[in-house]
């Protein structure tokens, strides 16, 4: 973990943010996958990290935000617990680690926190266990606690988080880079006649290797059309393209999120390098828009007109192309927002709204569809790190099902999109550091030009 200073720092800000109540932070606890004992990987809330860096399962904290005094909640291992889980730092010695002032057992908590009554503050809980906790430690109906969250502190936490620190960089360039290597080798093995799986366990080895986990459901498909899929049963064949988007979380859970689509085979054929030429320049381009105070929903834009021109210049799409996309017609082939903000989670914070983190009172949700699902539309700021992922995408059943609607017939070309069917789907993304002056891609560069992927491949 970082040094206690920076706990400090954090949680005397957020006091301070916040100017008075109690501020709750309630840690995750093991969830049960089929029983108790059989529990699914621990992960702790993103909140609870940043706010004080322990790992442990069955914390809580609290800040009061008059005085900045910060308890840690939490019971001592019992000689039962090491003799089945090991040992474990104390509770005294883990406060410690943080910075923070006190620490009391859990059974305090309820008292504590009820002292509070109304001037109690805490953050939309996402998994059934921690609505039931708070509800027992507040003494409120799970209703109460679903609708109770505090919006004020929902702000004050995405003000911090969303500005990275240099060490918080330092954590997620080793992250992209090991997803980066992840790739690599990914794009090396690949072969014909390979499973979708032996490509997606390669993945999770490297990753057990550096002792992490990879950040989110791994992607790794030749049926890239589908945005999240996460089956990896088919063999590779001849003639398909590979989508993968898979990256890993560094030590201290900083998300890495890349994404690179490569030919089964040792080359790219005419047709799919035509697309993927038009995908990389709308990301090398929406890169270099990056910088403070555009509204990355602009870029967002930019990146759906340079995807709209190329399609028109292939020949599946038609006229102006500023035109097509105010009108959404490219979300036909380009139906996902351009990216998301990235940290502690790979879509980070998204436990505290999509509209609080990703859109400001200057920039609205738009309802349209495929730029409904843009994440992050706010305006740039230095601090911020991002993902840039356009993709182009031919998605059988809702090509004919707007082809049956009629709609957007003025800007796509129906007949032509026939021999595409079976393309599947191609996506690029790196993750990109707002700077003062611009933007910074994370990490060592990873492949993505036909040519460097095509000296990747194997030799037959
Ligand atoms: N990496 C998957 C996503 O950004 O949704
Ligand atoms: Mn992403």
């Amino acid at each position: 973990m970082f040094s206690a200073s920076t706990y400090q720092g954090r949680r005397s800000r957020l006091a301070s943010d916040l100017g008075n109540g109690l501020i709750l932070i309630s840690g995750n606890i093991d969830a049960a996958m089929n029983y108790r004992g059989n529990p699914y990987h621990f992960r702790q809330d993103s909140s609870f990290l940043y706010f004080s860096g322990l790992d442990n399962p069955g914390l809580a904290l609290t800040i009061d935000s008059g005085t900045g005094r910060s308890i840690l909640y939490g019971d001592d291992l019992t000689i039962e617990d090491i003799v089945w889980v090991g040992s474990q730092p104390t509770l005294a010695e883990q406060a410690k680690q943080a910075g923070l002032d006190e620490v009391r057992p859990m059974d305090r908590l309820s008292a504590d926190v009820q002292a509070a009554g109304d001037k109690l503050h805490f953050l939309p809980p996402y998994r059934g266990e921690t609505i039931l906790r708070l509800a027992t430690w507040t003494g409120r109906s799970v209703e109460a606690i679903q609708a109770g969250f505090s919006e004020g502190l929902i702000h004050a936490v995405v003000a911090q988080r969303s500005l990275k620190s240099q060490e918080e960089i330092d954590e997620m360039t080793w992250a992209v880079d090991l997803s980066g290597r992840m790739h690599v080798s990914v794009m090396r093995e690949a072969e014909e006649g390979l499973h979708e799986s032996d490509l997606a366990s390669l993945v999770t080895g490297m990753c057990e290797a550096e002792e992490v986990v990879p950040a989110y459901g791994i992607i790794l498909s030749k049926d890239g059309q589908t945005l999240h899929n996460h089956y990896h049963g088919n063999t590779l064949e001849s003639g398909q393209l590979v989508l993968g988007d898979f990256g890993a979380e560094s030590r201290m859970h900083y998300a890495g999120d890349i994404t690179r689509t490569f030919p089964v085979d040792r080359h790219f054929t005419n047709k799919q390098r035509e697309v993927y030429e038009v995908v990389l320049d709308a990301e090398i381009l929406a890169i270099e828009a990056c910088k403070p105070g555009v509204a990355y929903k602009d870029v967002h834009l930019h990146a759906a007109r340079i995807i709209a021109n190329g399609l028109k210049d292939i020949g599946l799409m038609k006229g102006d192309c500023h035109e097509a996309v105010a009108a959404g017609a490219h979300a036909l082939f380009f139906p996902h927002g351009l990216g998301h903000m990235i940290g502690l989670d790979v879509h980070d914070m998204e436990d505290l709204g999509e509209n609080h983190v990703g859109y400001s009172k200057d920039v609205q949700r738009s309802d349209q569809f495929g730029l409904a699902y843009l994440r992050l539309a706010r305006k740039l700021q230095p601090g911020f790190v991002l993902t840039v992922e356009p993709g182009i995408y031919f998605i059988p059943e809702l090509i004919d099902q707007w082809r049956a609607d009629k709609k957007h017939t003025d800007f796509i070309n129906y007949s032509a999109l026939e021999k595409y069917r079976n393309f599947g789907g191609i996506r690029i993304e790196d993750n990109v550091l707002i700077t003062e002056k611009g933007y910074q891609i994370l990490g060592d560069p990873i492949p993505k030009t036909v040519a460097e992927i095509e000296a990747l491949r194997y030799i037959v």
